[in-house]
């Protein structure tokens, strides 16, 4: 797989655009500007944005291809953030350093799933906020009427509201969701998706 996203991130163009997640966009506008973790980043559209709103912004990916178009696009945007090239598994950061973390559009096979979820709300602050927006399994029907949406094939990699309810339970949810979206981001999100959205915050 980590071919797969090098050689996608290899393109000239940005995979999903260099403008941030729509929600990602909406959620965090509402935090004060703190420390944020992007686990599975890719080419930076969210780190990049919110840098430019003065977040302290840590991204990471295990794609090194990622990382050089990520920061291109904050050397373009005149800010810094932090990207480091790992796999989940081996994330360094210390437990509860950040304000926020945010999974945009990251399906992690079922058998690690949970694992690499608590991974990341070890790193959240208690009071600290999580967003996840990511294809719910009701997407396959979207991905199969519209190859263009994008999107994992395989039901196993595809979330529902339950699921993510029992992956995260130390949170509040002030958004927990099932609904239908109009992607257009770059080349491989554009059409109607069927998406999970969350923004909670860590009891
Ligand atoms: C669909 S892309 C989403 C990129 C970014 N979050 C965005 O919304 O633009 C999924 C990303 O997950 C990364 N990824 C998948 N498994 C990973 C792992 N075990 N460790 C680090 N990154 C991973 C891939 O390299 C890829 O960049």
């Amino acid at each position: 797989m980590k071919t797969f996203w090098d050689e996608r991130y290899q393109q000239e163009d940005y995979a999903y655009g260099t403008e941030p997640n729509q929600f990602f966009k909406e959620c965090i506008s509402q935090l004060p500007a703190g420390k944020l973790l992007l686990p599975a980043e890719g080419e930076g559209r969210n780190a990049v944005y919110a840098a430019q709103k003065d977040w302290s912004v840590t991204a990471f990916d295990q794609s090194k291809s990622g990382k050089t178009k990520a920061i291109l696009l904050a050397d373009q945007k005149g800010v810094d953030i932090i990207y480091d090239v790992l796999d989940i598994a081996n994330m360094p950061y210390p437990s509860e350093k950040f304000d926020a973390a945010a999974l945009i559009y990251v399906h992690f096979p079922d058998y690690v799933r949970q694992e690499y979820h608590r991974k990341i709300v070890d790193k959240i602050k208690p009071g600290g906020s999580l967003i996840l927006e990511a294809f719910s399994k009701n997407n396959l029907v979207y991905r199969q009427a519209n190859p263009s949406v994008g999107g994992p094939d395989q039901l196993s990699l595809l979330f529902d509201v339950a699921e993510i309810k029992t992956d995260f339970p130390d949170f509040l949810w002030n958004i927990a969701e099932e609904t239908e979206i109009l992607l257009d981001e770059g080349i491989f999100h554009k059409g109607k998706a069927s998406v999970v959205r969350f923004f909670g915050t860590k009891k």
